[in-house]
């Protein structure tokens, strides 16, 4: 009897075993939709959901993960780390809760002050991140942006200029004329010294004060800044429903934008403080779709009429305003880009399109030059994006698709972003560099007829493979035992 017993005993323990080591993730959580597609070499998952609108994420000093959930606040997460992409949410509350909060979020170099943004103004807060909690109210650092067309103002510390703050604001088609007046402030980013502001400083105000780094920029909803270099590159989203010389060429142009603003530091750059060339001229993204369109490549400047009165030329778009350093197909939408810490490359995330045909949603990355700080690709290439995850079936977006916004780089390396159409935060990491490795997303939705027809193709079903192994080991044991 007594070996009887430790033989089922050693089944038993063999049944967990397999469990535990085959995958030792115990919480997977499945996403709300069909599970994305993941690239070679890669291996994604979801780490959190049920958030509000999810925006702008970042880490706080002690690992913990701030979150600005739009129209709601801002929530602090810590995660259970199991290492890998195994991560849950151990415990999350809300530190602000302000309706009017809606994408922007930056902390400040030492961790203690935390800014965040509404459509009219930014406000800053002393942040404990040890207790986890703001310790001040808020107050009004920023003010004077209140146009309600688009309405994120994107925020960055900088690492390199000490007490700087750059805020993006952009602006659509009912603020177009306005916008082509640079005291209006519109569809501009500019850069604030906050140094030696007390708490009786009154509030910047953005249309008249700060450094100019840019304007004619739509909406530049992504900033970063180059760890090594210094240099400032912004993300555009560019008009939609654009025609030339009166025909439709919405489709696919303008092309979205990654432009260069220059360095913080007083060097004199070519580019600062320029007009990219919203709302006059646009980037091509498809020559072929642009009628008289001679002599115009992937990522000149254009102009939607030509030669019309008091119109511009291609020529003059070309000679006159900035092009963008690299463009991405129409209607993508880029919302951040984050550099790794190397800075050999730029992380791009892209909401995807809403009014053409489903493009965008995925999140890519950009290789740089870590010495220049510069985009290894040439300005006119046409496939500047390296994939890393993206929506299994775009013909269900975006209702049906995760959309990723907000981007924060982990210190090991691991890239998160949010989804605000979902609510949901996943958690990605490279795992191979060779390309040989299958893409994996832990927690494929457990709908069984997909993963028959997706086995072999992407991995799938492979998650509950190691479940599959424990139950029939139990069985066995338990089988073993009634036999016993
Ligand atoms: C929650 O996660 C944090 C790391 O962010 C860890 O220090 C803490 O021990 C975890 N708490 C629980 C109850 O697992
Ligand atoms: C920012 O302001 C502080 C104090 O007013 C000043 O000492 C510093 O030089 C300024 N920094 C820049 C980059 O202008
Ligand atoms: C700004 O504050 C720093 C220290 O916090 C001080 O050294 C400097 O003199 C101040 N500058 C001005 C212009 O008040
Ligand atoms: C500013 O930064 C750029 C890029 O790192 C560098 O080439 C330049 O020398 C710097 N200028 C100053 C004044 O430090």
């Amino acid at each position: 009897m007594r070996n009887h017993v430790v033989v089922f005993v050693t089944c038993l323990y063999t049944a967990v075993a397999v469990a535990q080591n085959t995958n030792p993730c115990s919480n997977i959580i499945v996403p709300k939709n069909a599970a994305p597609v993941v690239a070679p070499g890669w291996q994604a998952q979801l780490v959190a959901g049920g958030l509000t609108k999810p925006r702008s994420i970042q880490f706080d000093s002690t690992g913990a993960l701030l979150v600005v959930e739009s129209g709601k606040g801002i929530s602090r997460h810590r995660f259970s780390d199991n290492g890998g992409t195994c991560l849950s949410a151990n415990h999350s509350h809300i530190i602000v809760e302000e309706t009017k909060l809606n994408h922007g979020l930056a902390l400040s170099t030492d961790g203690k002050t935390l800014y965040a943004s509404s459509s009219e103004s930014v406000y800053s807060w002393t942040y404990d991140a040890v207790g986890g909690t703001v310790i001040s109210d808020y107050r009004i650092l920023i003010n004077g942006m209140s146009n309600n067309d688009l309405v994120t103002r994107t925020l960055l510390i900088s690492q390199h200029q000490p007490n700087t703050l750059i805020v993006s604001r952009g602006s659509s088609d009912q603020n177009k004329d306005r916008a082509s007046i640079l005291s209006n402030g519109l569809s501009q980013i500019r850069s604030f010294n906050i140094s030696n502001l007390t708490r009786f400083s009154a509030p910047f105000n953005f249309n008249s004060e700060g450094t100019v780094l840019g304007w004619g920029l739509r909406n530049s909803v992504g900033l970063a800044e180059h760890p090594v270099s210094g240099g400032i590159y912004a993300v555009e989203n560019s008009v939609d429903g654009v025609t030339r010389n009166g025909i439709n060429i919405k489709e696919n142009n303008p092309g979205e934008e990654l432009n260069f603003l220059g360095y913080l530091n007083g060097t004199e750059m070519v580019n600062q403080g320029k007009n990219f060339g919203y709302p006059h001229c646009f980037a091509v993204w498809d020559p072929k779709e642009i009628p008289e369109g001679d002599g115009l490549v992937v990522g000149k400047q254009f102009a939607v009429e030509e030669d019309g009165e008091g119109l511009l030329s291609d020529e003059v778009c070309e000679k006159d305003y900035v092009s963008p350093r690299l463009t991405f197909p129409a209607h993508y939408a880029p919302m951040d880009v984050k550099f790794d810490g190397g800075g050999g490359r730029g992380y791009v995330s892209f909401r995807g399109s809403c009014e053409t045909s489903p493009v965008g949603y995925r999140v890519a990355y950009i290789d740089f030059d870590p010495v220049t700080g510069e985009p290894t690709a040439e300005a006119d290439n046409t496939s500047p994006l390296e994939d890393i995850i993206t929506n299994s079936d775009h013909s269900k977006c975006p209702d049906g698709c995760f959309r990723p916004v907000g981007l924060a780089i982990d210190d090991q390396g691991r890239i998160w972003f949010s989804s605000d159409s979902t609510g949901e935060i996943y958690v990605m990491q490279e795992v191979g560099r060779n390309g040989n490795q299958q893409g994996v997303f832990v927690g494929q939705k457990p709908d069984f007829e997909e993963e028959e027809e997706e086995k072999g193709k992407n991995g799938a079903g492979r998650v509950f493979g190691w479940e599959t192994k424990a139950l029939v080991t139990l069985g066995v044991c338990l089988g073993l035992g009634m036999v016993l």
